[in-house]
Parts: C-alpha cells; sequence; structure tokens
C-alpha cells in the first residue's frame, strides 16, 4: 500500500493502472476517522475492482464557518493501519494546500438538489462536497466510486453531478451500517457522551416506526413525519432540526406517498453533536444489496 499525497502522483498512478494494466480502479473517498461503515463500502470496493484507493482528506470546503472542522476527528496512522488490512492499494491523502491550490475559484454547484435538507442548515456545504467529489474524480478516474446510503443526500448530489458533467465513474450505494442499538455509525459520534449515545437510537427507532406504519398502509407524509417527530420528542436529550418525507429522487416534499420511493430523513441534535439518519420506503433499484 502507498500514501500519496500529491494530485499529480495520484493522477498519473491512476493513469498507469488503466493504460498500462488495463485494470478496474474502485474509489472510496472519506474524510477518515474510519468506522464500519466506511470499512463496508471499502470491503466492496475490494469485491468489485482490480484497485482500490481510499481518499482520507477533511474537506474544508465543506464545513461552514463555526462547524466542526477544527475538531473533526483525525488520525491517518490509525486509518492507514486500518487499511492495510484490507488490502488497498492507494490512500490519497492530500492537504488542503494541495487539493486547493493558491487562487483556487472554482466550484461545482448542483442546484436544487443542495438547497434542500441539509442544505437549509448547512448552506455551501453540498457546494464543498460536490467540488471536492468532481476533483477526486478526475484526479482518480475511477471505475467506480463507493458512498454510503447514511448520507443519503449527499449520494444524490454525486450521482446528479456525475451524470450532468458526463462523468464515466459508476456510482455505488452501500447500505447503511449500524450498531446493535440501530445508531447508524458516524465519525461524529466519537463526540457523543455516553448517554447520548444510548439516545441517540431514538431516531432509528423512530424511522422503524414509520416503516411499520407504511407497511401497515400509511399512505400520508405528514402522518409519518409526525409519528417520526413524536417518537424522537419522547427522548429528552434530542433536539430535532427536522423530519422530512420526500420523493427519493427529487426530494421534492410529498404528502400522498402512492407508490413512489420515499426518503425519511432527519436531522437531531444530542449534546453538541448534529446526527442525521435516513430510511428507504419502495425501494426500486437504489442500494445495492451486498451478496
Ligand atoms: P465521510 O463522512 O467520512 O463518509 C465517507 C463515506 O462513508 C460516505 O459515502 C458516507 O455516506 C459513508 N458512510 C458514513 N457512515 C456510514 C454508515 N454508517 N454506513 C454506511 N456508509 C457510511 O461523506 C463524506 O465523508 C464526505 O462528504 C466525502 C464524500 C468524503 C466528501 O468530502
Amino acid at each position: 500500500m502507498e500514501i500519496i499525497n500529491r494530485r499529480q502522483r495520484m493522477s498519473s498512478v491512476s493513469r498507469k493502472v488503466r493504460r498500462d494494466q488495463d485494470r478496474t480502479i474502485g474509489l472510496v473517498p472519506t474524510m477518515g476517522a474510519l468506522h464500519d461503515g466506511h470499512l463496508s463500502l471499502v470491503r466492496e470496493a475490494r469485491r468489485m475492482c482490480d484497485v482500490v484507493v481510499v481518499s482520507v482528506f477533511v474537506n474544508p470546503a465543506q464545513f461552514a464557518p463555526g462547524e466542526d472542522f477544527e475538531r473533526y476527528p483525525r488520525d491517518l496512522t490509525k486509518d492507514t493501519a486500518v487499511l492495510t488490512d484490507y488490502n488497498v492499494d492507494y490512500i490519497f491523502a492530500p492537504s488542503p494546500e494541495e487539493m486547493y491550490p493558491k487562487n483556487f475559484s472554482t466550484y461545482v454547484t448542483v442546484e436544487g438538489l443542495s438547497e434542500q435538507l441539509e442544505g437549509v442548515v448547512r448552506p455551501g456545504h453540498f457546494r464543498g462536497v460536490a467540488t471536492v467529489v468532481t476533483i477526486l474524480l478526475n484526479i482518480i478516474r475511477p471505475d467506480f466510486a463507493f458512498f454510503g446510503q447514511k448520507d443519503a443526500q449527499q449520494t444524490l448530489v454525486v450521482k446528479r453531478l456525475v451524470r450532468d458533467l458526463a462523468l464515466e465513474t459508476e456510482i455505488v450505494i452501500l447500505p447503511t451500517v449500524r450498531e446493535p442499538s440501530g445508531l447508524a455509525l458516524s465519525s461524529r459520534n466519537a463526540f457523543l457522551n455516553p448517554e447520548e449515545r444510548q439516545s441517540a437510537a431514538v431516531i432509528h427507532r423512530a424511522l422503524t416506526r414509520a416503516e411499520s406504519a407504511y407497511a401497515e398502509g400509511e399512505r400520508n407524509g405528514a402522518k409519518l413525519a409526525s409519528l417520526v417527530r413524536s417518537t424522537i420528542e419522547t427522548e429528552p436529550r434530542a433536539r430535532l432540526d427536522y423530519v422530512s418525507v420526500s420523493d427519493a429522487d427529487t426530494l421534492e416534499k410529498l404528502d400522498k406517498l402512492n407508490d413512489k420511493t420515499v426518503l425519511i430523513a432527519v436531522a437531531a441534535r444530542f449534546g453538541q453533536t448534529r446526527l442525521i439518519d435516513n430510511l428507504v420506503l419502495n425501494q426500486r433499484d437504489g442500494v445495492k444489496i451486498k451478496s
């Protein structure tokens, strides 16, 4: 395994793999502090591709001032050790100056999708995500790039930008990995104290209740949203940011669900930590089920 810090070296290594060796490349973009959610993506990349690149880059462009960029957990030594066990070929870990050279001034904005849900609370967030993902895809030119359903809106933004800009990478979305309590794994869970961590499992309990109501025939979006909201409100440590019931492709708010594929997305705070999670109802093709 090689750790690469430079854009140019990463480009030339990828070019060589593609041209001289005719092998497929899989990219797993991450911000490090790796957990089993990330590693499920790495495992699938390893299974599907000849060469696996994991990028580890805490992307300043997707954090707003006052967010947790400075205190975001970073431990490249530990991440490197973990990725060695997973037989990863390259770690791409550029510095912010390398990723965003002096006078950097070109950004990618996925209009519409980026302004909903997380975009309301975190303006500029998806511009930062779309920009860094575009740069990564251009440097590495992977055949496949792997993303987690945990960040549902991010998967939509990335799929849209790949289609709109005619990039040649296929985006693979994998299911959310959870703790036994149902809490979705997240690097930010490290900020939760034991009580908050226990409380945070309420998010998944609430989504599961909505899933059961849907299975029993409930097709009213507002009713499902209020079921999720009232369940989360039973937990005194939770401060709910939003519950949204929307079309899973466009994020348009839905009142009557009918036979549409529906995304129920939640954001809530526990102490200083803001967590997101979601549930997809009536999934057609979307999330790949691992074999
Ligand atoms: P990060 O939060 O490190 O997540 C990297 C990838 O891991 C994302 O695709 C995310 O959806 C996935 N992931 C996180 N928790 C997961 C879980 N519990 N189960 C399954 N997958 C999970 O998302 C980012 O970084 C950044 O925005 C990035 C795409 C790297 C751009 O900077």
